[in-house]
């Protein structure tokens, strides 16, 4: 979602930030734009499109200074109009802003009734905001002042015309990282936009107002106590966001997958024995039921952390989507615990939810693949799940780690001992096998991209993986796809079969086996064109990509490789931005 990015330094500060920018692409977005100054004044240029279109029109161009935005639309369409920076009505102030402000029109109404506007963004509200201030105010104070008014979620970098030796930031609630090189500090709204120009990185807490000059970087909070700079070491190396020989992100990291599994054995086994806090688990086993909160992939992966907790642990496990739960409050059990699922550590529903659970004094722990994000600064626990930087918008290392990382834990908790370990270890050569077998998922690709509908069914274990299977044809593929447990088909979907819509089955688990063929067959009779996908112990002949055994319980981190493979194909063969999918963001950090 939105991205920011801000450079002042002794570097090309346009470079940088577009730099930054293209590096933000990921995330997700329809328009760009940037600030800069060029002499005594701040130009601007903004497109809808690409951060590529904006290149044109600043080349060569030198600066010492400038900011950047990446828009994915809330407030008005995306067009250039409502493209970011935004500039107040006199020209003095610009402002690149992530987020959504929630009473801009009652602030508009009260205070800016003089005001005329261009865009239709909560953004300009902001931004005039702070020069209606300015005119018995000092910019500092004017910032600050707009800060307590505004209801909302803000990460916003402000260039005032008076002052071209500053950037001025302020953030509540979206994210917003400041990041400190030899020669350079710079700005954005994850880890990746500063590789490259920063060593050092500080996310900013909530209600931090903050001036930065080439000369220091100087903190506030809302009140104006200075806040002490925090830096630490960004990790993070350049190849991870390099595409290396792969034609597309999404493929790179459905092959980082094996080496991936690998990578969680070594971080968290010592011989046969799983390093995890002894707090935390402790903690966890106190607990009367774990409550799990995620959304998207990360939701359909909790589903199998529920699997591995009731059945190794025997501890009542609930699955909530978080985007419900933050206006719904569920009968909470004496001795909750919550386990939250997330890629990115930056979900707006997510951060609500935790919010409100911390208020109640809850445990709280996050799965996630980025530490340095703000849900694992509001947990009491953390748990990485060591996928390396996933770029693709539709996750799939991410998913699959998650998955790993759940039944690693829930053996650490448990206390009969299984031979996880190795299992795991068979997964991952598993997963080779079935990347070999690409071609076998591409064809089924190429016959299911011109149909209407598209449905994957199964029950227990792979009814899960159907719905994660499910999503990745939509999300990139852009086929209208549902999941069904094989069980509900006559219920109610099997309705919607028609002469061939393709229905896919996965069959991994003994005790559905023959069920869901069963299943499958009712609605091959009414025309639809069906497809198995099956471990090899309980294959036929017939069926179409037959995958390696594993342990029953980890064969979702199998199967599941080959319904990635087959939403990938249908997205290239389709001719689809198979990495940043239309309206799809990858960090969705608006509620
Ligand atoms: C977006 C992404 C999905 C992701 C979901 C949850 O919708 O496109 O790939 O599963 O957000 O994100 P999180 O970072 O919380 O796992």
């Amino acid at each position: 979602m939105c991205g920011i990015v801000g450079y002042i330094g002794k570097e090309n500060a346009l470079k940088a930030v577009v730099e930054g920018l293209e590096k933000l692409e990921y995330r997700g977005y329809d328009s760009a734009g940037v600030a800069y100054k060029k002499g005594e004044d701040i130009l601007i240029c903004k497109e809808k499109g690409r951060v590529s279109d904006l290149k044109l029109c600043i080349l060569d161009t030198d600066s010492s200074l400038a900011i950047g935005h990446t828009r994915w639309a809330t407030h008005g369409e995306p067009n250039k109009r409502n493209a970011h920076p935004h500039c107040s009505m006199n020209g003095r102030f610009v402002i690149v802003h992530n987020g959504i402000i929630e009473n801009y029109q009652k602030l508009k109404f009260e205070y800016l009734s003089e005001y005329s506007f261009i865009s239709e963004t909560d953004t300009e509200i902001i931004v005039n905001l702070i020069e209606h201030f300015s005119i018995s105010l000092t910019t500092e104070e004017a910032i600050r002042k707009t800060m307590s008014l505004l209801e909302g979620s803000y990460a916003c970098l402000i260039l005032d015309q008076n002052d071209l030796e500053h950037i001025y930031c302020m953030k509540d609630k979206s994210p917003l990282l400041i990041g400190r090189g030899k020669s350079a500090v710079c700005f954005a709204s994850d880890i990746t936009g500063l590789i490259g120009y920063a060593e050092e990185y500080m996310p900013l807490e909530d209600k931090t107002f903050g001036v930065i000059s080439k000369e220091g970087i100087y903190l506030q909070d809302i009140i104006g106590i200075a806040i002490e700079n925090k830096f630490q070491k960004i990790a993070v190396q350049k190849e991870e966001i390099d595409k290396q020989t792969y034609d597309h992100f999404m493929l790179k990291e459905i092959y980082e997958q094996p080496m991936m599994v690998r990578n969680l054995i070594h971080h968290y086994f010592s011989k046969e024995e799983v390093n995890v806090s002894s707090k935390l688990i402790h903690h966890i086993r106190q607990s009367d039921k774990i409550n799990f909160v995620a959304c998207g992939s990360s939701m359909y992966a909790s589903y199998f952390a529920k699997y591995y907790m009731e059945k190794l642990c025997g501890i009542p496990c609930e699955v909530f989507c978080a985007s419900e739960l933050v206006y719904s409050t569920p009968l909470i059990s004496k001795r909750p615990f919550f386990i939250f699922f997330s890629q990115s550590g930056e979900t707006a529903d997510l951060i609500a939810v935790i919010k409100k659970i911390k208020k109640q004094r809850f445990p709280i722990l996050t799965i996630t693949n980025t530490i340095e994000s703000s849900m694992v600064r509001l947990s009491d626990y953390y748990l990485n799940i060591y996928a390396g930087k996933e770029i693709a918008v539709a996750s799939t290392k991410a998913y699959t780690a998650m998955i790993v990382t759940s039944a690693i834990l829930a053996r650490a908790v448990s206390k009969t001992k299984t031979n996880l370990k190795s299992n795991l270890k068979a997964v991952s050569l598993a997963m080779e096998k079935v990347l070999e077998n690409k071609e076998v998922c591409k064809g089924i690709a190429k016959e299911i991209i011109d149909q209407k509908d598209a449905f994957y069914i199964g029950r227990g274990i792979d009814y899960w993986t159907s719905l994660e299977a499910s999503l990745k044809l939509k999300e990139i593929a852009y086929i209208h796809t549902e999941a069904f447990s094989s069980g509900e088909l006559k219920h109610g979907p099997i309705a919607l079969i028609t002469k061939n819509t393709p229905v896919l089955a996965i069959i991994t688990q003994e005790g559905t086996n023959r069920i869901t063929r069963s299943n499958l067959e009712e609605t091959a009779s009414r025309g639809a064109k069906t497809y198995v996908i099956a471990s090899k112990g309980l294959s036929t002949p017939k069926d179409d990509v037959i995958i390696p055994n594993v342990a029953h319980y980890l064969s979702p981190l199998v199967s599941v490789l080959v319904v990635q493979l087959i939403a990938y194909y249908a997205a290239v063969l389709k001719h689809n931005d198979v990495d940043k999918p239309k309206n799809l963001a990858k960090s969705v950090t608006v509620e």
